[in-house]
């Protein structure tokens, strides 16, 4: 893994905005991985920022988020498709039919899997997949035990995680226990993996995530299977 260390949060948003729109400014049709969370927040900042300054189009770009619960509709301020619309998509000039979600309200639920998993390969590969860190180690919603053939799925989220993203509901209760996520497999697929990490919270974890062994048991390990993973954070490892 290639570590990028940082003095801060913003400078972290800063050189992952950097990386971002090279990227998009030299592939002609561009797949980006996307995630919601604390952490990329700055980064789609800085990403509106630069649309609005003609600096960067994402006409041609084509997106498709991580994950998603189950059973929030869209217009749920908690839903990732709220955040994603809020931090970035109505901020840019993205056409919304190239920005994928999945679905946690559709019907057949293993059909939707089915359905996100086709279009991620119609699309062709992921060129650039952004990740943050969950403390217990999960990448997009796939938690502990998740395998690393993994692709998207309906997964029952851990107490932690409810736990840790309670802070966005008004009561833990609130906290959907489903989700639908991407699979490790498919992240692993990607040709570029951006990995933002921030705080000091995250640092007992992301050591073992770069220095431990590959487990499922800590889910982002995989990622030491990936040839090219830029990890891009303020914690002194
Ligand atoms: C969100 C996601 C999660 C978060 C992780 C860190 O789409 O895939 O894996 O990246 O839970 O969340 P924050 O950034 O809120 O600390």
């Amino acid at each position: 893994m290639n570590i990028i260390k940082v003095n801060n949060y913003e400078e972290m948003s800063k050189k992952a905005a950097e990386i971002v729109l090279e990227k998009l400014n030299k592939i002609e049709k561009p797949v980006l991985g996307l995630a919601t969370g604390s952490t990329p927040e700055g980064l789609y900042k800085l990403m509106c920022e630069a649309n609005k300054a003609g600096d960067i189009s994402f006409q041609d770009v084509t997106t498709f988020n991580l994950d998603e619960y189950v059973g929030l509709p869209e217009e749920n301020e908690q839903s990732y498709h709220y955040f994603m619309d809020e931090h970035l998509l109505n901020h840019i000039d993205i056409p919304k039919q190239q920005a994928y979600i999945p679905n946690g309200l559709a019907e057949d639920l293993e059909a939707e899997c089915a359905r996100y998993d086709a279009a991620i390969e119609a699309a062709g590969k992921i060129d650039l997949q952004l990740l943050g860190l969950g403390v217990n180690g999960h990448v997009g919603f796939n938690e502990p035990g998740t395998p690393v053939t993994s692709r998207t799925h309906i997964v029952e989220l851990d107490d932690i995680t409810r736990e840790v993203n309670a802070r966005f509901f008004e009561d833990e209760a609130e906290v959907p226990t489903k989700a639908i996520t991407m699979g490790i497999a498919t992240i692993l697929e990607a040709d570029h993996v951006l990995f933002l990490v921030h705080g000091e919270k995250k640092a007992e974890i992301l050591r073992k995530v770069i220095n431990g062994e590959v487990t499922e048991d800590i889910p982002a390990s995989a990622l030491q299977l990936h040839p090219n993973v830029t990890v891009i954070t303020d914690i002194e490892l």
